[in-house]
């Protein structure tokens, strides 16, 4: 018998105006954006209410502090340390993305995604008139990861200019090598591309694999990517809006924050606070959380055994990326909403036959979920 976790605690989100909890019926189980049902940790929530006690709320800089609790983070966990000039911050990843693409891209360039992928690592290039080129990523034993064949041809196109990377990956689990990162890395060298690395996932890693940002190669890489990290996904804190780039060559920073300027607005003063408070002092609850999110990935394994549904290795995320495809469902996310649950249709991320299944809840929630989806299955045949 496992012990009772704090993770266990059901919270009653339905009158919060969450977007997770208000785009279905009641009696539907809320299985797709990517938050979790879970509190932020305390110092998080202390934090916030003693900067809301001050009562005032005007324009406000990221403090000396926010960077180095991002530097000693980076340190400790990948043995990295950013610049702290070379920090931008911004008031969420998505915005990111697309900038990037229309700052140091141009009209037609070719920017390469391994996909199935977050659907703005492709609506980006798409939406900028750029030249989407997908890159299928593949089972390669039981692990999902990218073709570096296809990469390589990809590359070669006179028109390519950028790579964009989710590392690690959302849908599909995976955490990159430092081969693997290394052969993109060589590939980039060799035909000049810029890389744009979106590792928002990567506190997430539920083994023991390390994350290594693509920056932190080496040299050349550092100076040819930009990367991009947050502390919402790892804490809960999406909805305060927070992320920040690192940027070390200073004409790709100078041409993103040309394009930024007024547009962009500063992240809020409150998710400074959260940003900080997080990666200053949530270590413990965060090692908690890995815990129980590794404890509900394995949930979701041993419920599926003995089913058709197939799920390849989950090195990282609270994001199950299933493949129900031998069930050959019409429409997966209309046949699991009619079985009350809402999950995110693998379709989205370019997988149709896939669904993606947020675990980041109780545990008594995802079982419900399991009970509801395997049931209807089992109906099937
Ligand atoms: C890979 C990836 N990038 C970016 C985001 C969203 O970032 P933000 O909320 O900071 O815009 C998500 C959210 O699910 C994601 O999975």
């Amino acid at each position: 018998m496992s012990q009772a976790s704090h993770f266990d605690e059901i919270i009653d989100r339905t009158q919060s105006h969450s977007d997770k909890w208000s785009k279905y019926p009641e009696d539907v189980i809320p299985m797709w954006i990517a938050d979790m049902d879970f509190e932020a940790p305390q110092c998080v929530k202390d934090a916030l209410q003693e900067r809301v006690q001050d009562g005032v709320f005007g324009y406000t800089f990221a403090p000396k502090s926010l960077v180095s609790a991002i530097q000693a983070h980076c340190q400790e966990r990948y043995q990295w340390q950013p610049h702290s000039a070379h920090i931008v911050h911004l008031p969420g990843l998505v915005c990111a993305l697309h900038l990037c693409v229309r700052a140091l891209t141009e009209k037609g360039d070719r920017v390469i995604v391994p996909s199935p992928v977050y659907y703005h690592l492709t609506k980006a290039p798409e939406m900028a008139d750029r030249e989407l080129d997908r890159i299928s990523f593949v089972l390669k034993g039981n692990r999902w990861s990218v073709d570096l064949d296809t990469l390589a041809q990809a590359c070669q196109q006179p028109d390519a200019k950028m790579i964009l990377l989710c590392n690690p990956h959302n849908p599909g689990a995976t955490v990159y090598t430092r081969q693997e990162l290394e052969a993109i890395h060589a590939l980039a060298e060799q035909h000049d591309l810029i890389v744009v690395s979106d590792e928002i996932h990567c506190d997430l890693i539920l083994n023991d694999q390390p994350h290594i940002p693509f920056a932190s190669l080496n040299d050349d890489a550092a100076q040819r990517s930009v990367t991009l990290m947050a502390p919402s996904k790892t804490f809960n804190i999406a909805g305060l809006g927070y992320a920040f780039a690192v940027i070390s060559n200073a004409k790709l920073r100078q041409r993103f924050n040309q394009a930024r300027a007024a547009l962009i607005p500063a992240p809020n003063l409150l998710a400074l606070v959260a940003a900080e408070a997080a990666y200053s002092d949530g270590q413990t609850w965060h090692a908690q959380l890995l815990d129980y999110l590794t404890g509900n990935r394995d949930y979701i394994r041993h419920a599926i055994a003995g089913t058709r549904i197939k799920m390849a290795d989950h090195d990282a995320t609270y994001l199950a990326w299933l493949d129900v495809s031998d069930y050959s469902l019409e429409d997966p996310h209309k046949f699991f909403l009619e079985a009350g649950v809402g999950i995110s249709d693998g379709e989205g991320f370019g997988a149709p036959g896939f669904i993606r299944l947020n675990f980041g809840c109780s545990r008594q929630q995802l079982q419900n979920a399991m009970h509801r989806i395997l049931t209807a299955l089992d109906s099937l045949s």
